[in-house]
């Protein structure tokens, strides 16, 4: 079969799966199957398919059907202009999730330096001035790294930052270090399996953190492919979803020099109950993603 009749078919039959976007998913996969770029794909419509590619391109159409993210099946994911390995054993990178790492930037004071990153945030929040104390050698902690995607980001930006990334996976400390290595930033960022920030040593400027926070009393507005296909304890915190941030927030008090910063991602639905488990602290915020949904919590240590 050639190239555009492959494409076409296999829009048909994830639009007939009604899989979301069937074209650009198509493609998507097309280039992983055949190991080329989108230019391609259109500057050769009639190029004659292999029976091994057109068997790779099968199988992956057929994953993507039955839900599979696509990021599963190409094992890739692209965050903060970086192309990141993804498997199974790691949450899928979200593009929101760059929002924290602009917070952190900003609460050092440095300006994004990626020179393909596109700022995610309002202006307004990268204007706000960062009188915040910090330096841009801090000594800071990403909690719950998962593929590592926040380390690495600061690790790309805070070249004299010392960087350190939790989680309690071996597996997606192993996709995390593999990530760190495609990006030769294995020597910025040590990895430690813990639970949360059990066994470093303080003091630190600034805890990070993405962590599990959707309650099992959500699992219903999740989306099924989230629920089915990536890592719950990722995503699930617990019954109402602040049982993990109830446990860093003390962990990082404990650990933060006075005047030093957590920053987390949150969800609009937990938002108000993290109020009250930030009493005490100063200087909290909170920042929403261009959707106006909260999504950045600050907190400084008084
Ligand atoms: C929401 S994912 C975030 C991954 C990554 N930071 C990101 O933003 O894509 C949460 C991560 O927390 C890890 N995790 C869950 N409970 C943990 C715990 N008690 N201690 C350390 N890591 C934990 C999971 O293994 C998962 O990798």
């Amino acid at each position: 079969m050639q190239l555009r009749p492959a494409l076409n078919e296999a829009i048909e039959r994830l639009t007939a799966e009604r899989v979301p976007s069937p074209r650009m998913n198509a493609e998507l996969l097309l280039m992983f199957a055949f190991g080329c770029d989108r230019a391609y794909l259109f500057a050769h419509p009639e190029r004659e398919l292999t029976s091994d590619e057109m068997s790779r391109y099968d199988t992956a159409v057929g994953e993507r059907s039955r839900g599979v993210p696509a990021q599963y099946i190409t094992g890739h994911q692209e965050f903060w202009g970086m192309d990141l390995i993804v498997t199974p054993a790691v949450l899928i990178p979200r593009p929101e999730t760059e929002h924290v790492v602009e917070a952190v930037l900003q609460t050092v004071g440095v300006r994004p330096q990626a020179s393909d990153h596109k700022p995610r945030a309002s202006e307004e929040f990268m204007e706000v001035p960062a009188v915040r104390g910090l330096r841009s050698d801090a000594r800071i902690v990403d909690v719950a790294t998962g593929s590592g995607c926040v380390a690495l980001a600061l690790a790309k930006e805070l070249p004299h930052a010392e960087i350190h990334a939790t989680d309690n996976s071996s597996a997606a400390l192993e996709v995390a270090r593999a990530n760190a290595a495609r990006h030769q930033l294995e020597d910025r960022i040590q990895f430690h399996e813990t639970d949360l920030l059990a066994g470093l040593k303080p003091p630190f400027d600034l805890v990070v953190s993405n962590p599990p926070y959707v309650g099992d009393c959500e699992e219903d507005q999740v989306q099924l492919e989230v629920r089915k296909f990536e890592p719950r304890s990722a995503v699930f915190a617990g019954p109402t979803g602040t049982e993990v941030i109830a446990r860093l927030i003390p962990q990082a008090h404990s650990i933060l020099r006075p005047g030093g910063w957590l920053i987390m991602e949150v969800s609009g639905t937990i938002v108000d109950r993290l109020r009250n488990l930030l009493e005490g602290w100063d200087n909290v915020e909170v920042a929403t993603d261009l959707q106006a949904i909260p999504r950045v919590v600050k907190a400084r240590k008084r």
